[in-house]
């Protein structure tokens, strides 16, 4: 049976810290967020910040991963890689998915932004992305079970028509980057142990829905197409997909959300609740 970490004070400080470098992170890349601007270089912006902090990016050679930072524009729902050839265009919408370790400690967490003017019906589906997270957050309270989550996720978005990916999930960080539990972005009906799990002192988790316009092959669900590269996840019928990430731990005073989007709220001229 796979087993949920325990983590101390200690190790929380840590993964404080290390929250820390992503936020200063994606605040930074934010900065160069505009219409003609390459992955490459918000990539190379990411990393060069991230290891001006003494951190490692961490999903850079991670399962053969090449970049530092996941940039998934419009269509591609996760792990977009940065090819030179791709060019931020006026309308996109790009999410930046960054995780940082520092002395052993992994910060994740992921904000999807807008490029010069985006549609109304895009501007809405990260509004609600955002909401659906925070929904989530308020759940993941000790004493609840895992699979809340998730459920709070799908109720949330399904209201609106929207879907969520039944292969990705949010998960355990610390020591390692992708610990147990594994928690979907939707109710889990299934009665599984660690689903069924209650939320204690001492763990630690991200949660981060990702979020298409439109039902999926499976109603509230949808199944991602691959491109080649067997990284670059894209909506099954092209439409587009947020993703926001965030990333808590359980103290003595309960939940902590320990990411923060408030410095890249400062560049991007939003106000933002963690
Ligand atoms: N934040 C992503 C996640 O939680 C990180 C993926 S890194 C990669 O899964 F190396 F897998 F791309
Ligand atoms: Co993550």
């Amino acid at each position: 049976m796979p087993r949920i970490a325990k983590y101390t004070d200690e190790d929380f400080a840590r993964l404080r810290e290390s929250a820390n470098v992503v936020a200063v992170t994606l605040a930074e890349v934010a900065k160069v967020i505009a219409p003609g601007v390459p992955l490459t270089y918000l990539d190379q912006i990411g990393e060069q910040c991230i290891r001006d902090h003494h951190a490692v990016p961490a999903c850079k050679g991670y399962m053969g991963y090449p970049a530092a930072l996941c940039l998934s524009v419009n269509d591609v729902v996760v792990h977009g890689i940065p090819y030179p050839d791709i060019y931020l265009r006026d309308g996109d919408i790009v999410s930046v998915d960054c995780v940082a370790k520092l002395n052993g400690y992994h910060g994740d967490f992921c904000y999807t932004f807008e490029v010069g003017q985006v549609a109304e019906e895009t501007k809405l589906l990260l509004k609600r992305t955002k909401e659906a997270l925070y929904k989530a957050v308020e759940v993941a309270k000790e004493g609840h079970v895992f699979a809340e989550i998730g459920a709070a996720v799908e109720r949330y978005v399904s209201q609106f028509g929207y879907s969520v990916p039944a292969e990705f999930t949010g998960h355990g960080i610390g020591v390692g980057m992708h610990e147990e539990p594994s928690i979907p972005n939707y109710s889990v009906r299934q009665f599984n142990n660690l689903s069924r799990t209650r939320i204690e002192k001492g763990m630690s988790f991200c949660i981060e829905p990702m979020v298409k316009i439109g039902k999926g092959q499976n109603g509230s669900k949808f199944r991602s197409r691959f491109d080649n590269d067997e990284w670059t996840a894209r909506t099954p019928d092209g439409n587009p997909a947020a993703h926001f990430e965030h990333q808590l731990i359980v103290t003595d005073k309960g939940t902590e959300v320990i990411s923060s989007y408030k410095l890249l709220g400062e560049v991007i001229g939003t106000e933002e609740l963690y």
